[in-house]
């Protein structure tokens, strides 16, 4: 690799206020810097484009620290080591790891970058199934929904890379299984493809407490939320018995300008006896393997099926972000650098 080639990064320019515009981001070019002792130099293929980004650069209190104005963007992303001065890692292995929207990042790694077996499934396949998104999905499901063979799921975002995916494994639990997502194509991508019970299409109807109601007609048992806001409300007066509602995140809050717009009136969780609880996948890290070693075990079997949209050029990614906020995505939701020498 000629290091006279330089790399592309996106870096924060300012902070958005409501959705992220072409006055949040720059493209700069700098130059790729060799790795120092314990470092390594990574090639990024495939970056990962994650509704989380949004909190990420706001400058609110969250679970990681808010990305510096003038701070190339983090992301998850999958790359290969073009050199390498850290005894862990050879040139030529496959990483993952938060190594930002740029196409070369040289780094210390730290305990997130892995190395990854490129065999195991696509490298796409290993940012969405294998990785982030299916860790919250499995993590997210079965240890804080904790489904029960016969019961509803319901869960919103479902066309998503970890809505689709919690549905498929609430299946494979034996639960009833209903989503909430945005347009027809995606509903009957639902239940035809992906083998849903049912699906609601949140945009077209009038009265979503109803469509609940028809579609959940024993109630809710587990509530699986992406989404949040009126929906999330909405979902409470449909809940059975000792329901479980899973915050996995609050998608139709993260462009408020101000603050969460949602005034939830949260008093049928008491009067069902609920529990509603939020998590953070981060916090399962240690625990990564067993939810890959099940969801890889799953895929071989054909028992769940990898869902992308990947997208080319890293100048796309103001608009491929912003995809996410409009349902413009169907499926995990991927940059492919064009890195080629
Ligand atoms: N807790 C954790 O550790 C954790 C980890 C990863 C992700 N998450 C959360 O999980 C959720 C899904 O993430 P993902 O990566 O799988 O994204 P995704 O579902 O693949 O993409 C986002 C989807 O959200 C829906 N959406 C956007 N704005 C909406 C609105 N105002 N109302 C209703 N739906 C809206 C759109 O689908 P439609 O076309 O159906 O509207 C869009 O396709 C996000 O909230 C994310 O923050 C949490």
């Amino acid at each position: 690799m000629s290091l006279n080639k330089s790399n592309r990064r996106i870096r924060l320019k300012s902070r958005p206020d409501g959705m992220p515009d072409e006055g949040t981001w720059e493209l700069n070019r700098a130059a790729i810097r060799s790795p120092d002792a314990n470092e390594i130099l990574v090639k990024v293929s495939y970056v990962s484009i994650d509704p989380a980004m949004r909190g990420w650069i706001s400058d609110q209190e969250s679970y990681l620290p808010p990305v510096a104005i003038g701070e190339t963007m983090r992301a998850l992303a999958i790359g290969q080591v073009l050199e390498s001065q850290h005894e862990a890692y050879q040139t030529g292995d496959f990483v993952s790891g938060m190594f930002g929207v740029q196409e070369y990042a040289t780094l210390q790694p730290d305990a997130s970058v892995a190395v990854i077996d490129p065999q195991l499934a696509a490298l796409t396949t290993q940012l969405g199934v294998l990785g982030m998104p299916g860790m919250t999905a499995y993590f997210g499901l079965l240890d804080v929904g904790q489904p029960k063979q016969g019961e509803t799921l319901l869960v919103s975002g479902a066309a998503g890379a970890v809505g689709a995916l919690v549905g498929q494994i609430g299946r494979l639990q034996g639960c009833r299984v209903v989503g909430v997502a945005g347009g027809r194509e995606k509903c009957e991508f639902l239940t035809d493809v992906l083998g849903f019970d049912d699906a609601i299409d949140y945009k077209a109807e009038k009265d979503l407490g109803a469509a609940l109601g028809r579609a959940c007609p024993e109630g809710i048992d587990i509530f699986f939320d992406n989404v949040g806001g009126d929906l999330l409300e909405a979902t409470l007066f449909h809940l059975s018995h000792r329901a479980r509602v899973v915050i996995c995140g609050a998608i139709s809050q993260y462009n408020c300008a101000d603050s969460v717009s949602a005034q939830i009136n949260y008093i049928p969780i008491l009067y069902r006896s609920a529990r509603l609880e939020g998590f953070v996948v981060l916090d399962y890290m240690p625990r990564y393997g067993e939810a890959v070693e099940a969801l890889s075990g799953w895929l071989s079997e054909d028992l769940i099926c990898p869902h992308e949209d990947v997208r080319e050029g890293i100048e796309k990614f103001p608009q491929t972000l912003n995809a996410l906020f409009s349902g413009k995505n169907f499926g995990k939701l991927i940059l492919k650098l064009d890195t080629a020498e």
